[in-house]
């Protein structure tokens, strides 16, 4: 399916094919310490999606597939999308290598309902995702066809006030007053990622989009899911800003005093079950 921004994509696709390998080196992602029986996830998504062992779980936008590995670890049954192809191919090498078992399809998010058809007890989305996505209504209607009746929607990412830090002070924390956006993207032309590499990119240009917190819920409860929590929170998950600390949970923070800005939301939502719904009003 075409649509408008088709071409921004494809220009994001070749960036993240770029960075896979570069990711997978760096300190910031830790292969080694997974391979050793670590996980990657962090204490809020394990505290809040909580017991996932025996259940079937969507991961979208799975990267190289650290956090599906992660939670396959955790008993659940796996399968990660993603549209980088080189992304995809480094997590079926990852899950061989370690026997996690696990199944990685190549997808952009948009159109996966065109080449996958099965449903799931959970579909969970991580860090650094929503902000690829031009379009969320379509993408509520994606987890929407992905989950089982009764089927269970967790998301956590950076909250949109994240990106009103303007990242060009680093001594202290400003805002650009820019909330709203409108759904224009923001491009981006730079020899780095975000890790710690200093490998740089042959591809530099990347297009992304904010969307404010409105937007995000609204377009889950327009796909039918029913709302179960919204949470804000002062911990990252990166090193976003010179002046934030890594705590010993893995979680990064800015220190007292200096802001106390929501740098994560998560979310959890539903996929009414009408039949339950009928049986338990009669
Ligand atoms: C920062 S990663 C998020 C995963 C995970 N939290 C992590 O840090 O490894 C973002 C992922 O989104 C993928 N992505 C971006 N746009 C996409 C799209 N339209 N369809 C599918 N995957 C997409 C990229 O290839 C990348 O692997």
């Amino acid at each position: 399916m075409i649509t408008m921004y088709d071409d921004e994509m494809a220009v994001n696709r070749r960036w993240w094919d770029g960075a896979t390998p570069v990711h997978y080196r760096s300190r910031s992602y830790n292969v080694d310490g997974f391979r050793q029986g670590g996980t990657s996830l962090l204490p809020l998504e394990l505290g809040e999606l909580g017991d996932v062992s025996g259940r079937r779980l969507l991961h979208l936008q799975c990267h190289f597939g650290l956090d599906t590995l992660s939670w396959a670890r955790r008993g659940a049954e796996v399968t990660g999308v993603d549209f980088s192809p080189q992304a995809i191919a480094t997590a079926r090498r990852l899950a061989q290598e370690l026997s996690i078992p696990a199944r990685f399809i190549e997808s952009n998010i948009y159109t996966l309902p065109e080449v996958h058809h099965e449903r799931y007890d959970i579909v969970y989305t991580g860090y650094g995702a929503l902000c690829w996505l031009p379009d969320l209504d379509r993408w509520a209607k994606v987890v929407a066809r992905s989950l089982r009746p009764g089927g269970v929607f967790y998301v956590l990412d950076s909250h949109p006030i994240m990106d009103m830090i303007d990242y060009d002070v680093p001594d202290r924390v400003e805002l650009k007053l820019r909330y709203f956006t409108d759904g224009e993207p923001e491009m981006e032309d730079s020899p780095n990622t975000y890790t710690d590499s200093d490998r740089p990119l042959e591809e530099r240009v990347t297009y992304s989009w904010s969307h404010p917190l409105s937007e995000i819920v609204g377009s889950l409860l327009s796909a039918g899911l029913q709302l179960d929590f919204l949470h804000e929170s002062e911990l990252g998950y990166f090193n976003a800003h010179p002046l934030m600390r890594k705590r010993d949970d893995g979680h990064w923070t800015f220190p007292p005093g200096t802001c106390r800005l929501p740098l994560t939301f998560s979310l959890m939502a539903h996929l009414p079950d009408h039949d339950q719904t009928v049986s338990s009003s009669r």
